[in-house]
């Protein structure tokens, strides 16, 4: 790594200090929890960096007490001088921690348990600049979301090194799951479901199935997630490769081509704009996914004419020169998540020679063989047609790739992402010039914190705002290796990839976990942190559109003319 380490002057001596100074990486037998008290009262001086958020970058000093920030401005002097940490920022840029919307940490799925559990793959996202997860509960079908998201958290809650949350999946309905679903957002923190749309019975749900649940969304101010892919296609598509022949992870890709992707993108989209459902399409892997929500975002809607007098002074309207009696708003409440492998790299990787290689990138939907792919998405994340990013890091390593040797059915599907999202998103994104250091912070935490109900809390550097920051070195370069990376498993996706954009520095709620390399990370240390329902930047704009949207009828006198009485029943 091509980083100084020499950039952290220390005031006064102090034992905390001294001790995470020399403890090197943890060996995962060292999990014990961290006593909470432990982290009172911790003083951090982070200075002479240039402070960015999503909106504004500023020279500035940050002044953090017991892990929230307190001050944000220039010279800051915080009194006392004893037991003050002190960063030095001078030319680096300082910037929220990361927040990774989509993570699977320990997931049994296809016949494997994912390889990063929640410690090393919290600690592999401290080591990329990311300080929160946002991780998925998914239940068997016929069994309880309730259950399903205790469990989770019952794996997570001891294990995480920095905070987390969790989504939960509805992979089947009924009323039990409706009222689980209320009892989820209601009591345990939850706004955000997300359906499957892949995964022929195992998770997948039915048209009638997701109109049911994007329903209880809207009714509970919950987000909204689909998996789309449409998976009677993929069923029928992998009985035909496998039928001519084609076991190899090729198979993958060719029984399921972007159009099965785009198709269950815009079939999810349709069916949550009938219930005016904010909805979010995780993992846009496609060129073809990503113009359904781009078209989606920027399609108009038609205002409702009995409305037209009272909102066309309020609310952002266009007409529309052929049809000059209505009036419309822009975009569809909807979000997309490319994430870091969709970026990253492609699904040439799919025809390698070399077995092991071409099933490290198996993941659904898959990576597409169009070599263009990961540009496009990113100059649509540039542009605002894509929201968000996450990683889907769903780690399994060759061993357990090899499951489906002879079948890419059986090979279980998931790559990592989660340690190199942000380097990998500052190279392609930033670096490349497609994105400024705004844009940036935007899409790896801020929209994902306002989209989930986080904000100003996380995704933010401002007083008041947890402090979850990261140094961010954007002249230091790093080359991405499963011979230096943290994750668990034994592939990375991202191999020789060189990478401007560092991060030197990880502050999770205003204790530096991680340093030059160094990490001072205990198992249990990450909070939950519960997400109220009606995220207001989601959900101010449904509301809106609620109520000038809504058909209204046609004001017209009775029919008071003849009606035929004619049976319809032949005699
Ligand atoms: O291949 C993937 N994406 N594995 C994780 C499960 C999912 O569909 O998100
Ligand atoms: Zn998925
Ligand atoms: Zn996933």
């Amino acid at each position: 790594m091509a980083q100084g380490n020499n950039y952290r002057r220390m005031i006064f001596t102090w034992s905390f200090e001294k001790a995470h100074r020399a403890l090197p990486p943890q060996p995962r037998a060292d999990r014990a929890p961290m006593p909470h008290h432990s982290l009172a009262k911790q003083r951090l001086l982070i200075k002479g960096g240039k402070v960015v958020n999503d909106d504004l970058s500023v020279m500035a000093d940050v002044y953090v007490e017991d892990g929230v920030v307190q001050q944000v401005g220039p010279n800051l002097n915080p009194e006392p001088l004893t037991g003050l940490v002190v960063l030095d920022a001078t030319n680096k840029l300082v910037i929220p921690g990361g927040i990774d919307t989509h993570t699977h940490m320990q997931f049994p799925f296809m016949g494997s348990r994912s390889k990063d559990d929640f410690y090393t793959g919290t600690k592999a996202a401290i080591a990329g600049g990311t300080t929160m997860i946002i991780d998925f509960a998914i239940p068997q079908k016929g069994c309880s979301l309730i259950e399903a998201f205790d469990t989770w958290k019952s794996w997570a809650d001891p294990q995480v090194c920095c905070d987390y949350a969790l989504h939960v999946a509805v992979t089947w309905w009924s009323d039990k799951v409706k009222e689980e679903m209320k009892s989820l957002v209601q009591n345990k923190g939850v706004n955000s479901f997300k359906m499957f749309m892949a995964y022929k019975d195992v998770y997948m749900v039915n048209d009638e199935e997701l109109y049911a649940a994007f329903s209880s969304c809207k009714e509970l101010g919950a987000v909204a997630q689909v998996h789309a892919e449409n998976g009677e296609l993929i069923a029928q598509g992998a009985k035909k490769m496998l039928a001519m022949g084609i076991t190899g992870p090729e198979g993958h890709e060719l029984c399921r081509p972007e159009e099965v992707e785009a198709e269950a993108t815009q079939r999810a989209i349709t069916i949550a704009n009938a219930v005016n459902c904010p909805l979010y399409i995780v993992h846009v892997m496609s060129k073809s996914a990503a113009k359904v929500i781009s078209r989606a975002r920027r399609q108009a809607t038609p205002l409702s004419k009995g409305n037209l007098q009272t909102v066309a002074a309020c609310y952002s309207c266009v007409s529309v020169s052929n049809f000059s009696a209505a009036k419309y708003t822009t975009g569809k409440v909807v979000y997309g998540e490319p994430i870091a492998a969709s970026l990253g790299t492609d699904g040439t990787n799919y025809w390698n020679k070399d077995w092991a290689h071409a099933a490290a990138y198996v993941m659904g939907p898959p990576l597409r063989p169009d070599p263009s792919t990961p540009g496009f998405l990113m100059n649509l994340l540039a542009n605002d047609d894509l929201s968000v990013t996450g990683t889907d890091n769903c780690t399994f390593d060759i061993c357990q790739k090899a499951l489906g040797k002879d079948d890419f059915t059986k090979i279980p599907n998931g790559v990592n992402g989660v340690e190199d999202r942000m380097s990998v998103i500052w190279e392609k994104g930033v670096y490349s010039g497609k994105m400024d250091e705004n844009r940036f912070v935007a899409v790896t935490s801020t929209n994902a914190a306002k989209i989930f109900n986080l904000y100003p809390k996380k995704g933010r550097i401002a007083v008041g705002s947890d402090a979850d920051i990261v140094i961010w070195d954007p002249k230091a370069t790093r080359t991405i290796s499963a011979k230096t990376h943290h994750q668990a498993n034994n592939f990375n996706i991202f191999e020789g990839m060189v990478c401007h954009g560092v991060p030197v520095a990880t502050v999770s709620r205003g204790k530096v976990v991680y340093e030059g390399g160094a990490f001072n990370v205990t198992a249990g240390e990450g909070k939950y942190v519960s997400r109220p329902p009606f995220p207001p930047y989601v959900y101010e704009r449904v509301r809106q559109r609620e109520q000038v949207c809504q058909p209204v009828p046609v004001k017209r006198a009775p029919y008071t003319d003849v009606v035929s009485e004619t049976s319809a029943t032949p005699n």
